[in-house]
């Protein structure tokens, strides 16, 4: 699939997703969220692909937040269709991804550029990242996930801070606060990223399929994370990875998993 507003290329089993709309930098309107939908999309059902990096192009940004200028205008209905419809079609699609999803943060990330930051499954900062959801200083709060996931991530109060400031937090600061897990040269950030990224593909795409869903239900409303865990422990039982993770460890050989 060709996009207009992202590029995805793949190598080694390792999609890397740039989004790229440099001149603005990077926010996301209507149409690169639909982008980043598909192309998570194709990324995940590839089963070549074990594990996908989102970055952003240029220097400055990964993402400065939804685009202003596509929702200045908008109504009480129109603000809650899009907070709707872009955490089902990006935020939540990407969070709930079987394949592995690693944001590379090479800049500002504020907003919802912060909040798909969040939705993936960690997040690793160049050393000149910026983070923040500032919202409330337009006048609107965070409707991509930003008010759970950073709770999440960081803790209530940490949290309730960063959002009624609207202020930024620096790379090193999200380090030790646990919202970003790596802080690397701006050079070394995707080589850093592609780095962990080779370690995960090495290891059973079912069984981190099965360790992604089971991490989620600890924060899904309703859903007993103990219960999930169970059943999806259960399931690799029945997958050829299991039988050869086992058979290679017996064996005293690598496992060379078939992903299914
Ligand atoms: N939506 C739409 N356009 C955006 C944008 C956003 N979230 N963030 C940046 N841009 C655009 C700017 O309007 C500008 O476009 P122009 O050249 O056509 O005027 C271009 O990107 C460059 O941004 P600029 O503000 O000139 O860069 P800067 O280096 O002076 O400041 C930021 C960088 C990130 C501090 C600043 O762009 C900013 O505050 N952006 C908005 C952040 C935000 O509130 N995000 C949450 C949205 S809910």
């Amino acid at each position: 699939m060709s996009y207009a507003n992202i590029l995805l290329e793949e190598n080694n089993g390792i999609a890397t997703i740039t989004i790229n709309r440099p001149k603005k930098l990077n926010a996301l309107n209507k149409e690169t969220i639909n982008e980043l939908h598909d192309a998570f999309k194709e990324a995940d059902l590839d089963k070549n692909i074990k594990v996908i990096i989102v970055t952003g192009s240029g220097k400055k940004a990964f993402v400065a937040g939804a685009d202003i200028s596509e929702f200045a205008h908008f109504n009480v209905d129109e603000g809650t269709k899009l907070a709707a419809r872009g955490q089902e079609l990006l935020f939540n699609f990407v969070e709930n991804l079987s394949t592995p999803a690693i944001a590379a943060i090479n800049g500002f990330a504020l907003g919802g550029g912060l909040e798909l930051a969040m939705a993936c499954h960690f997040r690793v900062a160049s050393d000149n990242a910026k983070m923040g959801l500032p919202e409330v200083s337009l006048g609107v709060i965070p409707g991509y996930g930003g008010t759970q996931r950073l709770s999440q991530l960081v803790g209530k109060g940490r949290a309730m801070e960063l959002i009624m400031t609207a202020g930024m937090v620096d790379a090193n600061s999200a380090l030790s606060s646990g919202l970003v897990n790596h802080v690397t040269a701006p050079e070394e950030l995707l080589p850093f990223c592609e780095k962990i990224a080779g370690k995960i593909t090495r290891n059973s795409s079912v069984a981190i399929g099965a360790a992604i869903k089971a991490v989620n239900a600890n924060f899904k409303d309703g859903v007993n994370g103990f219960d999930i865990e169970i059943q999806e422990f259960g399931n690799c039982f029945g997958s050829e990875d299991f039988t050869e993770g086992t058979n290679a460890f017996l064996e005293k050989r690598k496992a060379n998993f078939p992903g299914k």
